[in-house]
């Protein structure tokens, strides 16, 4: 029985339970402890140092020395290719979830998409196309939506003035009262243009109703965001005043930029801070997503973290003993991955029962992982050894850099370069001591 239990492949099987057990832990210990976004980001920068360090000392440098470059690297490249295509999988259906940072890139894309779908419309708006695209993702945060029936009153002549319109589809009436009190159409106004610009301007009451003529979806800009956006805008000011003081003037149009080129520059300067999700939106979208099949998307989602780390397990023991520093930075960089997701997974809604039991069946599979990688990487040919090696440590690079740093980064800041950098020596000193 002991005998069988200590093959190699059953030890893989036993390090990669042990190294995947902190996730469990790890999970527990976020519900638990509720631990600060920024301890959970330096634990996890610590841990992808450490990790990053382990597997270049463990994993590359022998196989690198062994069987020169060309082995390793095309090893790397494929298991690089191989996480970044199967996360680009799972992003569309619901595996975001799992983590902060994938959450925040998911709603970063979505942002960005309705960013651009909005810009797009814009570039029809001729007081908009007047000003430098770069300036446009300015404005865009300011717009809100808001849709008016056929015959309903957007505002009266005379009322006070709370907002700029800009008429995204539909057709409104501008009608003012003549000296008698007769209501007289002056304008009929339609899609891209814009009302309500006068009384915020010149401070003054609206000199005009508006009436819908049909269904209209309009796009509001508050007058306090109106009056930041033209402070900071000296050309949207410009452009605004042009526009007022021609139809004061019963002037006509003015020379404008072609709808596509603007359009196209618009869309290039959508900036970072443009799309970074609020915590309320991530909330939101963690009620509003996080439910039904998510769980299961999720679940994936973390196995599939959890492939380069089985196959690290089982690659960097063919034909050699474990690494002490190999499974000490895998055990470590689980602890606080298993932290933010566990405490993410209870706010979406889930039983402290079933998360437990979600990361405790990721621990077997970790372990069984690992004894695949074992059995199939003992198979391979003894010259293509270094390209598993490499395939299991491009896999984890991927995944350091593309979900692990990202994470640390978002809520530690300048605290996750230099704790990553003693993570990296930690792993170093192991050695040293070993
Ligand atoms: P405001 O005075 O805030 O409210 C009434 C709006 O009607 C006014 O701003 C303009 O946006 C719009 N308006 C006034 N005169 C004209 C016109 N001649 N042609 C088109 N729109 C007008």
């Amino acid at each position: 029985m002991l005998e069988f239990l200590t093959r190699p492949y059953m030890m893989a099987f036993w390090f990669g339970a042990f190294t995947a057990v902190s996730l469990p832990l790890g999970s527990m210990l976020g519900i638990w402890l509720k631990p600060s976004a920024r301890i959970v980001a330096a634990l996890m920068a610590f841990g992808a140092g450490n990790l990053l360090s382990a597997l270049t000392l463990e994993l590359i440098e022998p196989a690198f020395v062994h069987q020169g470059f060309w082995p390793i690297s095309i090893g790397c490249v494929l298991g690089g290719l191989v996480f970044v295509g199967l996360n680009a999988a799972l992003e569309n259906s619901g595996g975001y979830l799992r983590k902060a940072s994938t959450l925040v890139a998911h709603i970063k894309k979505h942002k960005r998409e309705k960013m651009q779908a909005l810009l797009s419309k814009l570039s029809q708006v001729d007081i908009l196309r007047a000003l430098p695209p770069e300036d446009m993702h300015h404005i865009v945060p300011s717009i809100v939506e808001r849709f008016f029936k056929t015959g309903d009153i957007v505002f009266r002549q005379g009322d006070p003035a709370t907002s700029l319109y800009i008429i995204e589809n539909g057709r409104v009436r501008v009608q003012t009262a003549d000296t008698g009190g007769d209501q007289k159409t002056i304008s009929e106004l339609e899609d891209g243009q814009t009302f309500g610009e006068m009384a915020l301007l010149w401070n003054e009451p609206r000199s005009a109703t508006v009436e819908c003529l049909e269904d209209t979806m309009v796009w509001e800009i508050h007058a306090q965001d109106f009056s930041a956006l033209t402070a900071s805008l000296p050309r949207l000011r410009d452009a605004v005043t042009k526009l007022a003081g021609e139809r004061r003037a019963g002037n006509q149009a003015m020379g404008l930029m072609d709808a596509q080129e603007w359009k196209s520059i618009a869309i290039k300067n959508i900036h970072e801070e443009d799309v970074r999700p609020s915590a309320a939106e991530m909330s939101e979208v963690m009620h509003k997503e996080g439910g039904g099949n998510a769980a299961l998307s999720m679940w994936l989602g973390i196995f599939l973290d959890g492939i380069p780390e089985s196959l690290v397990i089982g690659a960097s023991m063919i034909g050699k003993a474990v690494s002490p520093a190999l499974i000490g930075g895998l055990f470590f960089a689980n602890l606080p991955e298993a932290m933010s997701s566990g405490a993410m997974m209870k706010k979406q809604g889930h039983s402290t029962g079933k998360i437990f039991w979600m990361w405790m069946s990721l621990c077997i599979l970790t372990g069984i992982g690992a004894l695949i990688g074992n059995v199939t990487f003992h198979a391979v040919p003894h010259h293509l050894h270094a390209v598993v090696e490499g395939l299991a440590a491009g896999a984890m690079l991927a995944m350091i850099a593309q979900t692990m740093l990202p994470e640390a980064y978002e809520h530690g800041g300048w605290l996750v370069g230099i704790l990553t950098v003693f993570g990296f020596l930690s792993a170093l000193m192991f050695r040293a001591m070993a």
